[in-house]
C-alpha cells in the first residue's frame, strides 16, 4: 500500500520543512509506504528533514536528458544528487497545461527509471485514453501507475470504489504494476477506495497539504 501526497504548486521550503517535521513525528502505519512530492524548490528541505525515516521524497516531474539547454527542466541525475527517491511523470495537469504528450511522458518515465528513480506515471480517462497512455510505458519493478480520472481532480467528485476497481483492472490487464487511485481522495472516502482489491494506494492532492488529513488517509491505507 502506497500513499503519495502530490503537493502540486504549494509549500515553499519553509512550509515544506515544517510539514515534514510534523510528518516525521507521527506514528505512521508500518504497512503503508508514505511519499511526499513537494515542488522542486522544496525537495532539498524535505529530503533533509525526512532523512533516516521510511518516508520517501518524490519530485513532480523529471526531464529525460542528463543535462542540456532545456530551460526550466530538471534531470533525474540532479534529483538523485539531492537525495530524491522518485518522481511523478505525466500528471494530467502537465498533459493539459504544459504540453506533455504520451511520447514525452514515456521518455520522462524511461529516463527516470534508467537513472534509478522510482516512478509514479499518471494516466486518466477514458478507457481508450487509458489504453493509449499505457501503451507507451514498459513494465519495470520500480514503476507504479496512478489512475486519475480528470473529472475527479480537485473537484470533490470521486470515482466510486467500484469504478476505481474496474479502471484499475483495465490498467493491470495492460501493465502489471501497482495502481494508485487519484482524484479527490479525502479522509472520508479513503478507506473504501483503498479497500478495493485492485487499488494499491492513493495519489492525494489537496488533502495531502494538511497534516491531519494526510495522516488519516495513511491510516486508512493500513491493513487494506
Ligand atoms: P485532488 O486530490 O486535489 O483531487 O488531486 C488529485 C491529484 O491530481 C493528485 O495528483
Amino acid at each position: 500500500m502506497l500513499v503519495a501526497g502530490n503537493w502540486k504548486m504549494f509549500k515553499g521550503p519553509e512550509e515544506a520543512r515544517a510539514f515534514c517535521r510534523g510528518l516525521r513525528d507521527l506514528a505512521l502505519p508500518g504497512d503503508v509506504d508514505v511519499v511526499v512530492c513537494p515542488p522542486y524548490v522544496s525537495l532539498g528541505q524535505a529530503v533533509q528533514v525526512l532523512a533516516g525515516t521510511e518516508i520517501g521524497v518524490f519530485a513532480q516531474n523529471c526531464h529525460w536528458a542528463v543535462d542540456g539547454a532545456f530551460t526550466g527542466e530538471v534531470s533525474a541525475s540532479m534529483l538523485l544528487e539531492l537525495g530524491v527517491y522518485g518522481t511523478i511523470v505525466g500528471h494530467s495537469e502537465r498533459r493539459q497545461l504544459f504540453g506533455d504528450t504520451d511520447e514525452t511522458v514515456a521518455r520522462r518515465a524511461a529516463a527516470a527509471l534508467a537513472a534509478g528513480l522510482h516512478v509514479i506515471a499518471c494516466v486518466g480517462e477514458t478507457e481508450a485514453v487509458l489504453r493509449r497512455q499505457l501503451s507507451v510505458l514498459d513494465h519495470d519493478d520500480n514503476l507504479v501507475v496512478a489512475y486519475e480520472p480528470v473529472w475527479a481532480i480537485g473537484t470533490g467528485k470521486t470515482a466510486t470504489p467500484e469504478l476505481a476497481q474496474e479502471a484499475h483492472e483495465v490498467v493491470k490487464s495492460v501493465l502489471d504494476v501497482p495502481v494508485l487511485y487519484g482524484g479527490s481522495v479525502k479522509p472520508g472516502n479513503a478507506r473504501e477506495l483503498l479497500a478495493q482489491a485492485a487499488v494499491d494506494g492513493a495519489l492525494v492532492g489537496g488533502a495531502s497539504l494538511e497534516l491531519e488529513a494526510f495522516e488519516a488517509i495513511c491510516q486508512a491505507g493500513s491493513l487494506s
